[in-house]
């Protein structure tokens, strides 16, 4: 037998295996996928909904982000979603639904505002979540309000039809990186942890998570691509929530949005953010950074070829600076710029056109505290 000098092997194997928790080795699973897009093939979401019937968690395509899904009236299949994600427990979870009718059991519906069903009648299925009152028999938050949307996929909208009851469903990817927009990105964050994810083969057609509309205070907590001037017709005065401005207007106790306080996006190498490209500082940054023999990853979302310095790689969220295609392609970008592990990405802001604030407030959050040149006055 091998001696360990100081050290008896047994006994530290013993520890070792104590100290893994059970929740552990529940992680370990094998990962299921499969293909539906199609009706003719929607027959192979019973597995999904039988999974969800039983409490499990399942990785579902929408027009959004891919979210992980699970029963929103399973209080223990909920907590399945924050233990697969590493999730924080306070940051409450979106719910979907295919009719209005599954609003009953998570939403006061007797409270809910005409106001708020126009905005329903005009948005659903899309990506506006409404912040709701919450129904009394509802445990899943123990805020007052819950958050809720209509998905705009067929396969999304299928699989909660067979389901017959809301699903809760935050983005699929592992807490605080960018959002999944297609399968492979659920699995690269997700594999052994979730059992099935439903790939519906194209990515998810707007790329960016849904605004959420706090109806009551006329406060979009989070941009996305339904904007303040798509919803002010339904909803005059609506204004981009600001820390600034809002917070202690609301409730200086709390955050709006549970999820406003947490780290987001973020790939793992660090962002840095430029404002104004135009100045010649990023260019000169790079040279610098190449002298210094760092990998640099440069991200344009527009054609960036006429700069002269080479030896680092580019990539783009758009090549015609369409913020339609930024928005579709930027969690991809901020994955594959990961993926090649530089010392430092950089990345060029948006500051015009639709939904600007959506793209931005993606970026922001993944460069974190490194933005250059926002206000160079
Ligand atoms: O597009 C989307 O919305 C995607 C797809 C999968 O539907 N879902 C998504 O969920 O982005 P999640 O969990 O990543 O974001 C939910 C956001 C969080 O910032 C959370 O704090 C906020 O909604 N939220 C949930 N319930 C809330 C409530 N009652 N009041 C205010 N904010 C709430
Ligand atoms: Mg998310």
């Amino acid at each position: 037998m091998i001696a360990f000098p100081g050290c008896n092997l047994t006994r530290a194997l013993s520890t070792l295996f104590k100290q893994l928790t059970l929740r552990d080795f529940k992680m370990v699973m094998e990962t299921k996928v499969i293909k539906v897009s199609h009706p003719q093939e929607f027959h192979l979401l019973d597995e999904a909904v039988s999974l969800l019937q039983q409490g499990q968690v399942v990785a579902i395509p929408t027009e959004t982000v891919y979210g992980l899904a699970a029963n929103a009236l399973d209080p223990t299949a909920c907590e399945k979603i924050y233990a697969a994600k590493n999730r924080p427990s306070d940051n409450p979870l979106i719910l979907h639904v295919s009719n209005y009718t599954m609003l009953k059991p998570i939403a006061d519906v007797e409270k809910i505002t005409p106001e708020t069903y126009a905005l329903m009648d005009e948005f659903w299925p899309g990506p506006l979540t409404l912040i709701l009152p919450k129904a009394k028999e509802y445990t899943g938050t123990s805020l007052p309000t819950v958050a809720v949307r209509m998905p705009n996929h067929r396969v999304a909208l299928e699989l909660i039809h067979r389901c017959n009851f809301p699903l809760a469903a935050p983005s699929a990817n592992l807490s605080g990186k960018p959002s999944p927009t297609c399968a492979e990105h659920v699995i690269h964050d997700l594999n052994g942890r979730i059992p099935l994810v439903i790939d519906a083969v194209s990515r998810s057609k707007f790329g960016v998570e849904s605004t959420v509309l706090d109806v009551q205070n006329r406060l979009i907590l989070r941009p996305g691509y339904v904007t303040k001037e798509l919803l002010e017709p339904y909803l005059p005065g609506v204004e981009y929530y600001s820390s600034v401005e809002h917070w202690s207007q609301i409730d200086p106790n709390r955050p709006p949005t549970p999820g406003m306080k947490y780290r987001h996006y973020s790939p793992d190498s660090p962002l840095h953010l430029y404002y104004s490209p135009e100045t010649g500082k990023v260019d000169s940054d790079i040279s610098k950074l190449l002298k210094e023999n760092k990998v640099v990853v440069r991200i344009c979302n527009n054609d960036c070829t006429n700069d002269t310095i080479g030896g680092y790689k580019k990539l783009y969220f758009s090549k015609s600076g369409d913020n339609d295609e930024i928005a579709y392609n930027l969690f991809d970008v901020l994955r594959q710029a990961d993926s090649l592990r530089p010392d430092i990405i950089i990345s060029e802001a948006v500051t015009t056109g639709p939904f600007m604030e959506a793209i931005m407030n993606r970026l922001e959050k993944a460069a974190s505290q490194k933005i250059i040149q926002k206000n160079p006055n």
